[in-house]
């Protein structure tokens, strides 16, 4: 079976604001409401199980009732200090039947159905699928003082978004390995790369931003009034 991690337990330090920045407004809900209510329209049937930071079950439970799922839909369990043990956590905690997992941060909002289509459909060919865009703007490599060290090529470089989508045993194994190797990663895919399994890339959705710093709040009120999902 097929099931959806929704990573909630971060604190949102750049966004600056008092609490979490999951349970900022956004589009007349909070940023992780709006999330699961994007899941809930676009993958009506998968089980789904949330991650909370210490403290913050009961407000999580409202965004979930808020976006409109059914409890017995969603399991809750707390994370840990970074997102990589957050996950871990989470994967550890799967329900048996789980054997793929998409694994969503949910400080990307606007999740639309036809990127979670893609990335299953990656699954038939490898163990990780993950979503990328083209990177538009140059690049460059800065040095400590400030100047510039080259102009790095473009080409064959691109971002990363979630969901991630993976096979459960592997993954599950590899965050294993990697806390007893002391090895950290900043996403999933990096444990794949490391322990050697092909990671496979689809094409990202650029509306799928991920609410970071204050800047991104008005963007992502804008995408999803032009995506027309979720909006109350
Ligand atoms: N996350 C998590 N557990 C952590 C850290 C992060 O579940 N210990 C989640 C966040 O809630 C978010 C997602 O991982 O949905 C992506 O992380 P990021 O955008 O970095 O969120 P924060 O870590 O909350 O923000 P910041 O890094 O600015 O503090
Ligand atoms: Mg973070």
């Amino acid at each position: 079976m097929l099931g959806i991690v929704v990573l909630a337990a971060g604190r949102g330090k750049r966004m600056g604001a008092e609490g979490n920045k999951l349970f900022l407004p956004l589009g007349g809900q909070s940023v992780l409401s709006l999330t699961l209510c994007h899941i809930r329209a676009g993958a009506p049937a998968c089980p789904l199980m949330v991650v909370y930071r210490p403290g913050e079950k009961a407000i999580v439970q409202a965004a979930i009732n808020e976006a409109g799922l059914a409890p017995d839909r969603v399991l809750l369990i707390e994370g840990g200090a970074e997102r990589q043990d957050s996950v871990r956590l989470a994967l550890a905690a799967l329900p048996a039947d789980w054997d793929r997992v998409l694994i969503h941060d949910g400080a990307r909002p606007i999740l639309r159905a036809d990127l979670m289509a893609r990335l299953v459909r990656g699954l038939d060919q490898a163990a990780a699928v993950i979503p990328v865009l083209p990177v538009t703007d140059t690049v460059k490599m800065v040095d400590a003082a400030g100047y510039v060290l080259k102009t790095v090529d473009r080409a064959s470089l691109y971002r990363v978004q979630t969901p991630q989508a993976f096979q459960v045993a592997p993954l599950r194994a590899y965050h294993q390995q990697a806390l007893q190797a002391g090895l950290t990663v900043t996403d999933d895919a990096a444990l794949m790369e490391a322990y050697g399994e092909g990671v496979l890339t689809v094409a990202g959705d650029p509306y799928n931003i991920k609410v970071t710093v204050p800047a991104d709040l008005p963007l992502a009120a804008l995408y999803l009034k032009e995506s027309g999902l979720c909006e109350s």
